[in-house]
């Protein structure tokens, strides 16, 4: 039944214009322009984005992360450095992202080479947690088999206890990623599906080319 309802459903888009001629220069204004707009329209988790990596052996991989900073030094968000997606990027430095804001009828896709972000940084990042997001970071040995909720509550307990009274300090396995942009894509969804698609892409000489795509 869920499969007839899924090939029925149609909608069309009906966002503004977006012009090649009319975008900013610099994708990273463009972007901040857009994530403003998510803001006001009360998008849910505006910050949420699908994180791409790819394994040693060429497997790829998504799942969603919170984007907690940008500029024009990258896009960070931060992890346990012993997950897979960490495994992933420390193997192959590369990510691909994509935020979906519905209610704008948008999409904004990143693709760059992925670096750690400092520890200073990390630190700073990891101390505007609340205490419990702080234990769990100890608590949990993400992306790693276990045995069942029971041993996850245990772990929780044990790192509360062990750190009661105390401030919880950064797990050195556990830290920010930094992925610098090489290409940004802009995608409104317009009318009968002739959506406009803007991709900027980083030139040799660090001027970006702004180019449209057909939808
Ligand atoms: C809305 C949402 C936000 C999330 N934010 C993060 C995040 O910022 N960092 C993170 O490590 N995992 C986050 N997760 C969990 C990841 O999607 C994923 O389950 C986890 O990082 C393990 O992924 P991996 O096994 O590929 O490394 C979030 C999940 C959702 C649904």
């Amino acid at each position: 039944m869920i499969q007839g309802h899924i090939q029925r459903l149609r909608r069309d888009y009906s966002g503004e214009p977006l012009d090649e001629s009319g975008v900013e220069r610099d994708p990273l204004l463009q972007f901040e322009k857009w994530m403003e707009d998510a803001f006001r329209a009360e998008v849910p988790d505006p910050h949420a984005m699908a994180l791409a990596t790819v394994s040693s052996d060429g497997s790829p991989s998504v799942r969603i992360v919170l984007l907690r900073g940008f500029d024009h030094s990258g896009f960070v968000f931060f992890t346990n450095y012993h997950s897979r997606k960490a495994k992933d990027l420390t193997n192959r430095p590369v990510a691909g992202m994509s935020f979906l804001w519905h209610e704008l009828d948008r999409q904004v896709r990143i693709e760059g080479v992925v670096e750690k972000v400092s520890s200073t940084e990390s630190d700073a990042y990891f101390a505007t947690r609340p205490r419990d997001s702080k234990i769990a970071a100890w608590a949990s040995n993400q992306s790693n088999e276990i045995r069942d909720r029971a041993e996850l509550d245990r772990l929780f307990s044990e790192f509360d206890k062990r750190f009661s009274g105390s401030d919880v300090p950064r797990p050195e396995n556990w830290g920010g990623f930094r992925i610098k942009p090489k290409s940004y894509e802009f995608w409104q969804g317009r009318p009968s599906r002739l959506h406009d698609r803007v991709l900027y892409t980083l030139g040799k000489d660090g001027n970006w080319d702004i180019r449209r795509l057909a939808p």
